[in-house]
């Protein structure tokens, strides 16, 4: 503890340097940092808001100039950078390309293992993003839209289901389970069907994001608990074995490939356990990979490479689900306050889908159809704008220096972790003006487009850490709206939180139902268990239309 509070003490003395004349909330102490004017504006807030609310609040209450400034708000975080300004953002992201910061291997260390393509850095992060892009190619996506639309066909099933017995239920748990059967086709070329029966993986997944330091800003000493030592222990050992288990069934199958013509073996799909493979397979022949080679021994694939392959996977099936089911909620949460949006969305279906019943297998036969849904990309997109599901943490190094847009000073990175929230981006007056908290699609139509603020949008985030699967989620996200909001009438029910039976774990916790529950007014507020969710699962009534 001693060694924590003088390691603070040092970090604080070089970043007091900085904090007294860069951009910043007033009144940082040297014990206290700025933890007193963090507690004041989390009175404000409901207590289990994500923190990626927090800046613009800042700026707004202390009068900050900037888009960006300091916070040091130890021993609950790192000192901070705070990046809500576009030219910056880019800067930090794109031009300067600093790291990921330590934080980040902190938390995906417990969801994916140790070394996993969201928080390594150099060369590693290097080899398996070039591993895996062939699985992300445009070519590749479109042939997974017939799987996609079945998946969503299934959801569709749940929601008639649901609209029969005219209950009340948290839309996230299924949207989730979808997105979760389409990550499994993808990553793994299995059929999870988490839609029609539990399957113990995602069950491990769920559990796990809680057990996360997602409430860090909150209970610090929450990651030290036994039961949540073990239980992460045990969760952890589910997900290894499960995808170790797909893995060595796919290995075994490889090989076999191996021995064909390379003809053929061009024909294998392109999903992740197999572009893993081929890797390790190339290294294996020492590059010599497109020679035939007819095993007899049964293989055995190298402890090392099957940790580091289980661990992307797992990194996949994550970053794939969650933040994509989100979005899909918002999207159909933001149709429904925005009747004139709704009535054009439809407008665009009717117009290139055909019916209801005809518009599955439309799209399946033709998937480039989807690039016809002009205003309903719009609307993603637009969803996207209002509740980005991530944001972007960087470190900081040594003399690599911030540069102010307007004034062209210099600031420096050093010690802090720096924080791209993409909330307080895309919701910044300064940057998307009066409209900034308006939801209006139509901005993103081609002949709007360059209207838009330049680097102000940025869910995916930009440069060569940028989101290797955005493709796929709007891909997903069309596939979804398409083939729902014609059929259904969803409404939001904060009202009757008490409803829902199907009680999923992240809600079951008495102390987030106590104090403030909305946001300015916004009952449907983000909350971050993982990434950035809709919070208690958003509590939807559906009902079947026409
Ligand atoms: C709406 C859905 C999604 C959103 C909003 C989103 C957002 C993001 C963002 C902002 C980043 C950069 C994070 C940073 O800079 O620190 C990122 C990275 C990443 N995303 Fe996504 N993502 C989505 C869907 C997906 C899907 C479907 C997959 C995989 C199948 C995926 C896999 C990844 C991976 C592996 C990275 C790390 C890439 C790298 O560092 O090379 N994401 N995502
Ligand atoms: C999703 O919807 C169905 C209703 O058909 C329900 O029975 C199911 O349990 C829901 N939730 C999950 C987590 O699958
Ligand atoms: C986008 O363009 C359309 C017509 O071209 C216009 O009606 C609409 O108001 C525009 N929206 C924005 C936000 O510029």
């Amino acid at each position: 503890m001693l060694d924590f509070i003088g390691s603070h003490l040092a970090v604080t003395a070089v970043c007091a340097i900085a904090l007294t004349y860069a951009p910043g909330p007033p009144g940082h102490s040297m014990i206290w940092g700025h933890l007193k004017i963090m507690g004041s504006i989390m009175q404000d807030v409901p207590a289990r808001v994500h923190p990626h609310v927090i800046p613009l609040r800042i700026k707004e209450k202390y009068n900050i100039e900037t888009d960006y400034f300091y916070l040091d708000v130890w021993p609950l975080a790192d000192p901070m950078l705070h990046v809500f300004d576009p030219d910056v953002a880019q800067q930090v992201t794109v031009d300067l390309a600093l790291p990921k910061h330590s934080t980040m291997a902190d938390f995906m260390i417990h969801l994916a293992g140790p070394g996993d393509m969201v928080s390594s850095n150099g060369p590693h992060w290097k080899k398996w993003r070039t591993i895996m892009n062939p699985g992300f190619a445009a070519s590749h996506l479109i042939s997974l839209v017939p799987g996609i639309v079945d998946d969503s066909l299934i959801f569709c099933q749940r929601m008639v289901e649901h609209a029969e017995k005219g209950e009340i239920f948290r839309l996230e748990e299924n949207a989730t389970r979808l997105t979760v059967d389409i990550i499994g086709k993808v990553t793994m070329d299995l059929k999870l069907n988490t839609q029609s029966a539990p399957n113990e993986m995602v069950t491990a997944f769920r559990e796990q994001v809680q057990l996360v330091p997602n409430e860090g800003m909150l209970d610090p000493l929450a990651m030290w608990r036994p039961k949540g030592i073990y239980k992460r222990w045990r969760n952890g050992r589910v997900m290894n074995r499960y995808i170790g288990k797909v893995l060595d069934e796919r290995f075994a199958r490889a090989d076999n490939i191996a021995g064909r013509p390379v003809g053929e073996r061009k024909q294998r799909k392109r999903v992740m356990i197999d572009l893993a493979l081929d890797a390790y397979q190339s290294q294996q022949s020492g590059g010599e990979a497109e020679k035939a080679q007819v095993n007899t021994n049964p293989p055995q694939m190298d402890a090392e490479f099957r940790r580091a392959a289980i661990t992307q996977i797992r990194t996949f099936v994550f970053a794939g689900h969650d933040t994509t089911s989100s979005t899909i909620c918002y999207a159909l949460y933001m149709l429904q306050k925005n009747p004139e949006c709704m009535a054009r969305i439809r407008q665009e279906h009717d117009e290139n889908l055909g019916g209801v019943e005809s518009a599955p297998q439309l799209i399946k036969d033709d998937p480039h159809i989807l690039k016809k849904l002009d205003y309903t990309m719009c609307v993603v997109r637009e969803t996207l704008r209002l509740w980005p599901a991530a944001g972007a943490v960087r470190g900081g190094l040594p003399g690599v220096m911030i540069r102010d847009p307007k004034t062209g000073e210099s600031y420096p990175t050093e010690n802090f972790l720096v924080w791209v929230p993409h909330y307080a981006l895309h919701r910044n007056p300064n940057v998307w003006g009066d409209s900034a908290n308006t939801f209006d699609p139509s901005r993103f139509l081609a002949q709007n487009e360059s209207k838009l603020p330049e680097n102000g949008y940025r869910p995916f985030e930009k440069g060569q850490r940028n989101c290797i699967g955005q493709e796929l989620a709007l891909i997903e996200a069309r596939i979804i709206l398409a083939l729902t909001v014609r059929s259904f009438e969803f409404q939001a029910a904060y009202d009757s939180l008490d409803e829902p039976k199907d009680d999923g774990s992240y809600y079951a916790d008495e102390r987030w139902r106590k104090g403030k529950q909305d946001l300015d007014g916004e009952e449907a507020y983000q909350i971050l268990v993982g990434s950035a969710k809709p919070r208690e699962g958003m509590p939807t009534r559906v009902k079947v239309r026409l």
